[in-house]
């Protein structure tokens, strides 16, 4: 039996938030219930098939649960060189247990118009979906690049669904945050560069990467009228309803948090920088118990790094720094299970049960990248990430 299951034992106390919440939970909870023993384990970094036996194609995934189901939204990636590049979209799957999952097809599609943003052959990585309950829609944002360019358009890409997997609709690319400055730059910063400030920036090469001396202050002042640099990106609900972005800007150096407008297709200009020079990626954000937890790791590319956590008591921040929150061996410490973050998935009705997604890269050949969910495990109001071979994602309390 696997070391992580033996500690969760069924205990059936429903709590009343999530009777307040049963139609939501319930198909979850049915699954659970009908058939504890008969789940099948997740087993991290293992080939992971879905209800047909087809290997699961959902890289850099995003999560949400909507009625009673979970929805996964991934790259979908093809063999060979191509398949780190958007061959054919966004995949989606889905389940009412974690464990088994259903594929419910390309939530959206690339585009064969050579004129299309999302044209075959574009970058779209990290999608993430989160549903407005004003508006009623599935609003999608991943990281979007344009064909042929690289990583140096560094957009957001958005779209809209009626229906949790789809099909979404493109609705536009850009550069989040032109023509405002963030919440936490003193005020005489808030000034476009000088020609002598824009010389010396155009004359160093960024490479995505920490560089000797980074301009820390020059980059976001820079891209105030086109918008900020966006790379690596992720969705946050608040409590509240208010949705932000979480992404890696200024050619990486820094993350910027923004908040969305009430329809959730736009930042509204009000954005903070979060440990400028820090070199963060993948961001990972939840919540519990009122704080705000954050896991991201370095800048390395498709190799993986070690894991960072930083927590905070407002969305805005300060945000602390506090260490890497994985265990293990030096190995598995200094690379987060040779994986890099993607999502925290929180699951409702159970305030301590949170899972750590992440991608095992293969970017030689893409389309053979591994899952590596880890159940989060809490030390001292801390998550702690251990390896575990295969876990069942039960209802049992922490
Ligand atoms: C990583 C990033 C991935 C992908 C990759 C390309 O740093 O997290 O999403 O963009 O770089 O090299």
């Amino acid at each position: 039996m696997p070391a992580f299951r033996s500690n969760h034992e069924f205990k059936w106390e429903i709590p009343a938030k999530m009777v307040r919440a049963l139609p939501m939970a319930l198909g979850f909870l049915s699954a659970a219930l009908a058939s504890p023993e008969r789940l099948r384990p997740i087993e991290p970094g293992a080939r992971w098939v879905d209800d047909q036996g087809i290997a699961i194609n959902a890289h850099g995934g995003g999560f949400l649960l909507h009625s009673g189901r979970f929805y996964w939204y991934g790259q979908h990636m093809v063999a060979g060189d191509a398949g780190n590049s958007a061959q054919v979209g966004v995949h989606a799957y889905s389940s009412v247990d974690l464990c088994e999952w259903h594929d419910e097809g390309i939530a959206l599609a690339v585009s064969p118009d050579p004129k299309s943003e999302i044209v075959k052959g574009c970058l779209i990585e990290r999608p993430k979906v989160i549903f407005n309950s004003q508006t009623g829609e599935f609003v999608m944002w991943f990281h979007l690049e344009e064909k042929g360019r690289g990583y140096s358009a560094a957009e957001v890409g958005i779209a809209v669904a009626e229906e949790p997997a789809g099909p979404f609709r493109f609705v536009k690319g850009l550069r989040p945050n032109a023509g405002h400055w963030p919440r936490n730059v003193p005020e005489n910063s808030k000034r476009p560069l000088s020609p002598g400030e824009r010389a010396r920036l155009s004359g160093i090469a960024m490479s995505g990467g920490p560089i000797a001396d980074f301009p820390i202050d020059l980059v976001y002042r820079r891209d105030f009228e086109s918008g900020q640099m966006s790379r690596d990106l992720t969705l946050f609900v608040d409590d509240d309803g208010a949705a932000y972005l979480v992404t890696a800007s200024e050619e990486n150096a820094t993350l910027q948090i923004s908040r969305l407008t009430g329809d959730f297709l736009n930042v509204t200009g009000d954005f903070v920088r979060v440990f400028p020079n820090g070199f963060n990626e993948a961001p990972a954000i939840f919540k519990r118990r009122g704080r705000y937890f954050m896991f991201t790791s370095g800048t390395t590319g498709w190799a993986p790094n070690a894991c960072r956590l930083a927590v905070a008591d407002s969305i805005w921040g300060p945000w602390k720094p506090v260490g890497n929150p994985c265990v293990g061996t030096a190995e598995q410490k200094g690379t987060t299970f040779g994986a890099q973050s993607t999502y925290v998935l929180t699951v409702p009705g159970r305030a301590n049960r949170y899972v750590f997604m992440a991608d095992r890269w293969k970017p030689e050949n893409p389309i053979d990248g591994r899952y590596i969910w880890l159940p989060l495990r809490w030390r001292d109001d801390l998550p702690v990430l251990e390896w575990t071979d295969s876990w069942i994602p039960t209802l049992g309390p922490d």
